[in-house]
């Protein structure tokens, strides 16, 4: 099938070249021109693990090709996704701008009948205002022209995994012919036995925040967990291990540490939150389930500096500058918020990153960046992990000490919780349970 995508940011790659590996021809466009040219070399212009090579494979195969001229990705394709950015205005809500664009442009390009398909996390109501601006844009085309929601699912740092094998296929469409041609686009998958979940489309727009904001409540209920454990002398690990054993909970997402970020749970709370109370009800649970995320942020600030007494004049060093491991992405990140506090503060604060030393210091010039985990530790008063990257949980712990000036960890994600940091002469704080001497 001849598919177009609009937009080459993490979800558009992943979903071009994903597409492309299902078989079908596919153009992706973007209106910026270096981001085309890296991808028509190959490379990938962020990280994401497996994702070069997916597009690479496309590329040679000739079934995957990138362009700046909208009109020629979207010419004879029978189905468009929509993958363009959809940032938070200073209200909390998306800003659905390049959305409009996108599909006022796809609309303008179509040679023939097209289903135009959201990819974009975007808003409950976004599919109405696209397929009525597709139509104001091709009167001639009308009931030839179709909208359908196909959300995505993808983690950052195992996008390329979650796209070829993901637990679900979500499409939301109000026709059977719209359903008919998203069977066919993922039919190698259906093939496969991955579940294709047909609904409407206002549904499948509704389980996107639905899902993103229920996870985001699991890490905050396991967070706020802490805070009672630190207080109660009980260990949060403990706590979460038992709840994760009941397979009515689930295991996942229940990990209490410095709070969640990146570019979907922090935004997409807010979105929803803002799209809840212009449906007329009032949510507030999803307020809470930031606030507690705050907190917990906040909770790693705190911990440092009950460790150092006061911030001022002290040097402290955070391990990991991404919101998780596996990619090169601040934004949202604990650790920014965390490095901002502590500066403001008056600490000299010094991080490192496997990956995303260089965005950290595009967000905050003050930031040291160090070139590795160790040269982060010379002279500093504390290390802080603030990502649970795999490298440092593998620090050899003597070496550790005798960089520090002060053996203080502050362990925002438990990474050491079970290699005996006190029995090797640290002052340990871990998060969910209180902090131990050496
Ligand atoms: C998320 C959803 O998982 C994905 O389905 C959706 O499409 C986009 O948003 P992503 O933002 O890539 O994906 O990251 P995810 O792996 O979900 O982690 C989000 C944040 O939660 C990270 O900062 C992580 O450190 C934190 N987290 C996760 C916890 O603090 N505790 C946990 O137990 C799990």
């Amino acid at each position: 099938m001849r598919i177009g995508v609009i937009g080459t940011g993490h979800v558009g790659v992943v979903t071009c070249s994903t597409l492309a590996r299902l078989g079908h021809e596919v153009v992706g466009t973007d209106r910026d021109a270096s981001r085309i040219a890296t991808l028509e070399e190959g490379s990938v212009p962020f990280f994401e693990p497996d994702l070069e090579e997916l597009v690479r494979e496309g590329l040679q195969a000739k079934r995957l090709r990138f362009t700046t001229s909208l009109p020629e990705a979207v010419a004879g394709a029978e189905v468009v996704f929509i993958c363009v950015g959809t940032p938070p205005r200073l209200s909390g809500e998306a800003n659905l701008v390049a959305v409009e664009n996108a599909a006022r442009q796809a609309g303008r390009a179509a040679t023939g009948p097209l289903l135009i398909v959201e990819k974009s996390t975007v808003p409950f109501g976004t599919s109405q205002r696209v397929l009525r601006s597709l139509q104001m844009e091709r009167s001639d085309l009308d009931g030839h022209l179709e909208v359908a929601s196909n959300p995505e699912f993808l983690r950052e740092g195992s996008a390329v995994e979650d796209s070829l094998h993901p637990e679900r296929i979500l499409v939301g469409a109000d026709s059977d012919s719209a359903h008919e041609v998203m069977r066919r686009v993922y039919e190698p998958q259906i093939a496969e036995g991955i579940p294709f979940i047909a609904t409407s489309v206002a549904s499948a727009e509704l389980a996107k925040h639905a899902c993103n904001a229920f996870l985001a409540l699991k890490i905050s209920y396991a967070n706020a967990l802490a805070r009672v454990c630190e207080r109660a002398g009980a260990d949060v690990r403990q706590v979460t291990a038992v709840m994760k054993s009941d397979p009515r909970i689930g295991g996942d997402f229940l990990d209490a540490g410095a709070g969640y970020g990146g570019s979907c749970f922090p935004k997409d709370l807010v979105a929803f939150d803002r799209l809840s109370s212009r449906l007329g009800y009032d949510f507030p649970l999803l307020r809470e389930v930031a606030r507690i995320n705050d907190e917990a942020i906040a909770a790693v600030v705190d911990k440092t500096r009950d460790a150092l007494w006061n911030l001022d004049g002290k040097r402290v060093a955070l391990l990991g500058l991404s919101f998780k491991p596996g990619t090169d992405d601040v934004r949202f990140a604990p650790a920014l918020s965390i490095a901002k506090a502590m500066i403001l503060e008056g600490a000299t604060v010094v991080g490192y990153d496997p990956e995303a030393g260089a965005n950290a210091k595009a967000e905050i010039e003050e930031l040291e960046i160090a070139r590795d985990a160790y040269s982060a530790l010379v002279g500093s008063h504390a290390l802080i992990v603030c990502t649970e990257w795999k490298e440092f949980a593998q620090l050899d712990l003597a070496r550790v000490k005798e960089l520090l000036e002060y053996p203080i960890v502050v362990d925002g994600r438990n990474l050491f919780a079970d290699r005996d940091l006190p029995g090797k002469g640290f002052l340990y704080y871990p998060m969910g349970a209180s902090a131990v001497e050496p």
